[in-house]
């Protein structure tokens, strides 16, 4: 890692100290909502991969009226506003789960996940593949019409491929990465929105 991006991790990592976020990643989806309006108070929202609690801590302050849905496989310390469950997306109808809290769907998915990373970069590729591709299954069953999926994916040669997909189910798709991620790293984030079904 270079000393540039050293020190912009380090400036992130004291920030979020600073500001109360158990996470770094707090920051992406902070940047990511402030550049494409992502978050209205009010919204159902589903945080798949939420641990140890950035993005929930992120939704608990813009989305207080709203409802906020953790998952992840890790325990995660209560988020005040935040429901959650402890699940793997892999689950067979993991879907029936999610709706329970709330039974009309959502308005945005979120996922954040990533598998342990391999160090072999086209495996790595695979599987966050793999993931957002689950995370559409999902957004089949829980996602309302015309909502909003925001799908972390590393970049590579599957990721037009992945992008067709989302055109497939959303008006207008988006790939972006945050200023806080940093630039050596291959995350990218995909934006769907206007979701068709
Ligand atoms: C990069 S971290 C998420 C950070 C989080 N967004 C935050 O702001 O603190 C990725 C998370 O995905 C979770 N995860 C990995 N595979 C999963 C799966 N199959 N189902 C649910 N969560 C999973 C991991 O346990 C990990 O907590």
């Amino acid at each position: 890692m270079s000393w540039i991006e050293r020190r912009r991790r380090e400036e992130y990592y004291r920030k979020a100290k600073d500001e109360g976020f158990r996470s770094r990643a707090a920051y992406k989806i902070k940047q990511i909502d402030e550049k494409f309006s992502l978050i209205e108070n009010g919204f159902r929202i589903l945080d798949l991969g939420a641990s140890p609690g950035g993005w929930s801590q992120y939704l608990s302050l813009v989305n207080p009226e709203g409802l906020n849905v953790a998952v992840d496989v890790l325990p995660m310390r209560r988020v005040k506003n935040v429901h959650f469950l402890r699940g793997d997306i892999f689950e067979e109808d993991i879907w029936n789960r999610v709706l329970e809290p709330s039974p009309k769907g959502y308005d945005l998915v979120l996922s954040d996940i990533l598998m342990h990373t391999s160090g072999d970069r086209s495996r790595d590729q695979a599987n966050s593949f793999f993931i957002a591709k689950r995370v559409l299954e999902i957004c089949q069953h829980v996602l309302a019409k015309n909502g909003k999926a925001l799908v972390k994916t590393l970049q590579g040669d599957l990721t037009e491929e992945l992008r067709a997909e989302f055109k497939k189910r959303f008006g207008r798709v988006f790939l972006t990465k945050p200023p806080s991620s940093l630039p050596r790293s291959p995350e990218v984030y995909i934006l769907g929105e206007h979701f068709s079904g």
